[in-house]
């Protein structure tokens, strides 16, 4: 079936040729006039992509910019040349795209074949984000489904590696044959060894009948080695041999197998550091990172939250059977600006119990739990009154800049204690908002644990406890509080020895 694009005739000269042109390339269009007929067209056969040509700045064109959404439909904005940051406009209103005036028709309908195919590798993937660094997620997969070579998969927990892994092997040659996951941290060594190779009988004691190794069982389709940097040292050997020719030995055989598989490897912490660490082998670490995708967290790319939550509210209202209008404004903006170190997999779960929970068929600020609330709250850019986006490095930059800063504050206090002073210091101004510097590191201060002398493994140990102590002793949450893999808090709290 033929492609079909709706045109507003905000502005009608442009309109008429970009339809023109579209109608050349056998697209099926249509022009809409008015809100209420673009809001029709838009309820009957969804269309593929939404041109708008013109009044970017009426409330209607919100309102259909968001029905559009809605329907996960593809909108293209023409901006005028006047507008003096088209960019922000566009994030502003939500526009998936946009072109400045006077637009080329031809330009105009590239733009539309780009959003189409990438509207349909994103139903067909599931995959869901507008940032930047999704749609570059979405062009490497395209790009490395058709090829066998190795890909390393790396972004914190949550972040969506599992789905990717999918993704390229739903897209590849390899798509009806099997693809099998092993998750390499949950399995102790032997154990994880017979997994992956598989054993001959009596090969060791239990081993009653002879097993079929995930290797074997996914040849002629792709294995996922997750979490691949928990493998263990000599497991990790046997892992290189098969990179290199394919071929491996079952526990306890003597016979050499070869298997046609495509490997897919993905991991939680860079598995650079693993290396720099002695941990993992470098020779592995070259044969697994031929090819490599990188999921940053979503604190990080905050802008495709609102259509994840979307999304996940029409999912979950689906599956839960329930009537739902979707969420507040101002919910929604709770959301975005939490943290979430549990990323997409932690969102999607609280969407879902919210869209159980919330009493009045829409999620509103109250529904959503205090400790995502405060999340958002405690953040230190916050108190800063910084409104742009700051993450990774430069959040932990910030960071401890602030335990540095406050250092120096009780330095201060200390000597200015010590001193018969006649005028104590109240109150230091720094920031140009006029938050005064105790404001500031208010929240700072219940989280530091650092104290001079301390390495950053004491520090790292005083984190886990508190984060232990915090959650009553509930891992799975303390991992969550870290920003941290559950199993990674295991293994930490077993080199650290705490009890
Ligand atoms: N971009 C996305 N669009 C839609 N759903 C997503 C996206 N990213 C992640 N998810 C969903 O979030 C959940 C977690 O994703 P996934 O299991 O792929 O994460 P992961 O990176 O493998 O995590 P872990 O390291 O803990 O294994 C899944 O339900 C997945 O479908
Ligand atoms: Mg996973």
């Amino acid at each position: 079936m033929a492609d079909r694009v709706l045109v507003t005739t905000d502005d009608l000269e442009h309109a008429v040729r970009i339809n023109a042109q579209l109608e050349g390339a056998a697209y099926v269009t249509a022009m809409v006039t008015s809100f209420d007929d673009a809001r029709e067209a838009l309820s009957g056969r969804e269309p593929d992509c939404l041109v708008v040509t013109g009044a970017l700045h009426e409330p209607a064109t919100a309102r259909l910019l968001a029905a559009a959404r809605d329907r996960s439909v593809s909108t293209l904005g023409l901006v005028e040349a006047t507008e003096p940051d088209p960019k922000d406009l566009a994030a502003e209103i939500g526009l998936t795209a946009y072109l400045e005036k006077p637009a080329d028709p031809a330009e105009v309908v590239r733009m539309v074949r780009r959003l189409i195919d990438r509207r349909r590798l994103q139903q067909r993937t599931g995959i869901i984000g507008e940032s930047p660094a999704i749609q570059e997620v979405l062009v490497k997969i395209e790009q490395m489904a058709p090829v066998t070579s190795t890909v390393l998969i790396e972004g914190e927990s949550g972040t969506g590696k599992e789905l990717v892994a999918h993704a390229i092997h739903d897209l590849s040659p390899r798509r009806e044959r099997p693809f099998i996951a092993v998750n390499c941290a949950a399995l102790p060594e032997t154990l994880l060894e017979s997994e992956l190779f598989g054993h001959e009988k009596g090969s060791f004691t239990g081993a009653a009948e002879r097993r079929l190794g995930r290797f074997e069982l996914a040849d002629g389709g792709t294995i996922l080695l997750d979490e691949v940097g928990e493998i263990p040292g000599s497991t990790q050997v046997k892992l290189l041999r098969v990179l290199e020719d394919r071929s491996f030995f079952r526990v306890g055989g003597t016979q050499p197998i070869q298997v046609d598989v495509r490997v897919l490897a993905s991991t939680n912490r860079p598995l650079k550091d693993a290396v720099a660490l002695g941990e993992f082998r470098d020779d592995l670490y070259y044969r697994l990172n031929v090819l490599n995708i990188y999921l940053p967290p979503l604190r990080q790319r905050k802008m495709d939250i609102p259509v994840l939550v979307r999304r996940f509210i029409a999912e979950f209202a689906r599956m839960h059977d329930r009537q739902f209008h979707g969420i507040t404004p101002e919910a929604l903006q709770i959301i975005v600006d939490a943290e979430w170190p549990g990323n997409v997999r932690q969102l999607r779960n609280l969407v879902e119990s919210m869209v159980v929970l919330a009493p009045q068929g829409e999620i509103r600020a109250s529904d959503i739990p205090e400790d995502i609330r405060d999340r958002g709250r405690a953040l230190p850019v916050r108190v800063l009154g910084a409104s742009r986006e700051i993450a990774g490095k430069e959040l932990e930059f910030i960071f401890r800049s602030l335990v540095e800063l406050k250092l120096q504050v009780e330095e201060l206090r200390r000597r200015l204690d010590d001193r018969p002073a006649p005028h104590r210091v109240e109150v230091i101004e720094v920031d140009p908002h006029g938050a005064p510097l105790a404001a500031a590191l208010a929240p700072v201060e219940e989280a530091v644990l650092y104290r001079p002398g301390m390495s950053m493994a004491d520090v790292e140990r005083a984190a886990i406890e508190a984060a232990l102590n915090d959650t009553h002793g509930n891992r799975r949450k303390a991992a969550e509080v870290l920003g941290i893999g559950e199993r990674t808090l295991y293994r930490k709290i077993k080199q650290y020895a705490i009890v």
